[in-house]
């Protein structure tokens, strides 16, 4: 890449170590801290409009649909809009039905990725009205949309999405809280995310100190033949994000799974070749996951546990600071992402340009 790799070995590395940075700038100018709103001037929408869609639906491919994921779970809990995510490269072939009280969401760090692109444009071919979440201005995708909110990550260099993927979740945080705050979202709930949000920067620079004992857990996990990564709900997109990092890069096989749906099949995979990396918030869910936990380890599976406190039922714990409980699945991310980096170098892999992979697939 032309772009400087400022001093680190990687740019993947550089990009991780960023965030702090890339997510003020997702946030710049957008937090309304009076009202406790969000201002998103780009959506091009007007507040009867903002209050009139019935569902969400939330189009991406790979890293980007993890994060629309995410996004989904943020707008269902905050603005209590049905809302879900879907791979692009699935939703364009599927002939869907296009509604009018639908909002689009359609995600791209590139903003170039061709079956993404090929959706937008049927949505737009069938009257759908459609956002996009964006990094790169001036991009086809963000082209195509009626409007949305651009990342201001910088570019991304490395194949593996890394700061995209926080700023894409952050940019659905404050989505979720505008489309919230114009229906019945409090005032009181909206300043506690306001101030979560604003909490952000400071968090992921305290878990990038983690960088140390997340290195020596890769050196300890990274030689496995196969991974399982589990979360339930909140914590489900992350896991799933945290295996396709670590495959992308390291080459390690991982699987992401449901944490309750562990027990109706893939917990007969579970031994000592194959640990788990479990994510466990401290969130309505956690006596769940516990059990969960419990359940692997009496199958002698080895566990990494990623939460808000050390338990007893996993091998390794890393610990990260608690948010909002809705915008904790950002935070979670990123041990994840130091993770597969680590892995990647320690098996030798070639970390920024993974095998058979390109970092914008612009062709069918
Ligand atoms: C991310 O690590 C991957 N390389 C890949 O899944 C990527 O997120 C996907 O191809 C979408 O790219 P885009 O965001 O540029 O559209």
């Amino acid at each position: 890449g032309h772009y400087d790799n400022g001093g680190y070995e990687h740019y993947l590395l550089k990009e991780i170590s960023e965030q702090p940075d890339t997510v003020a700038r997702t946030l710049r100018g957008r937090i309304d801290d009076r009202f406790h709103i969000a201002h998103l001037g780009g959506l091009n929408m007007d507040a009867r409009e903002t209050r009139s869609f019935r569902r969400v639906k939330i189009i991406g491919c790979g890293s980007a649909y993890y994060s629309g994921q995410i996004g989904a779970q943020l707008i269902e809990e905050l603005a209590r809009i049905p809302a879900d995510a879907e791979p692009a490269s699935e939703f364009r072939y599927r002939n869907p039905v296009v509604e009018p009280d639908t909002l689009y969401v359609a995600i791209s760090q590139s903003g170039e990725t061709y079956d993404t692109l090929a959706a937008v444009q049927e949505l737009k071919r069938k009257g759908g009205r459609v956002l996009g979440i964006v990094n790169t201005v001036g991009s086809a995708i963000a082209r195509e949309c009626d409007g949305g909110l651009y990342l201001h990550a910088g570019p991304e260099v490395s194949v593996a999405s890394t700061k995209a993927f926080t700023s894409t979740a952050v940019s659905f945080a404050l989505l979720a809280l505008h489309l919230a705050r114009v229906r019945d979202l409090s005032p009181a709930d909206g300043r506690r995310i306001c101030e979560g949000l604003r909490r952000l920067p400071e968090q992921i620079e305290q878990i990038l100190k983690l960088d140390e004992q997340i290195k020596t857990l890769a050196e300890k996990y990274a030689h496995s033949p196969s991974m399982m990564f589990v979360g339930r709900v909140r914590g489900y997109p992350v896991a799933r994000e945290g295996a396709q990092k670590l495959k992308e890069i390291s080459y390690v096989h991982a699987e992401a799974y449901p944490a309750s749906e562990l027990k109706h099949g893939p917990l007969a995979l579970i031994n000592p070749d194959m640990p788990t990396v479990a994510i466990v918030p401290d969130d309505e869910l956690l006596d769940k996951n516990l059990t969960t936990l419990g359940e692997i380890r009496a199958r002698s599976g080895r566990i990494l546990m990623i939460g808000h406190r050390a338990a007893d039922a996993a091998d390794d714990c890393v610990v990260v600071p608690k948010n909002e409980t809705e915008l904790d699945p950002i935070l979670l991310t990123i041990p994840l992402q130091l993770f597969a980096y680590h892995a990647a170098v320690a098996l030798g892999r070639d970390v920024d340009r993974p095998r058979n992979l390109a970092k914008s697939v612009t062709v069918e």
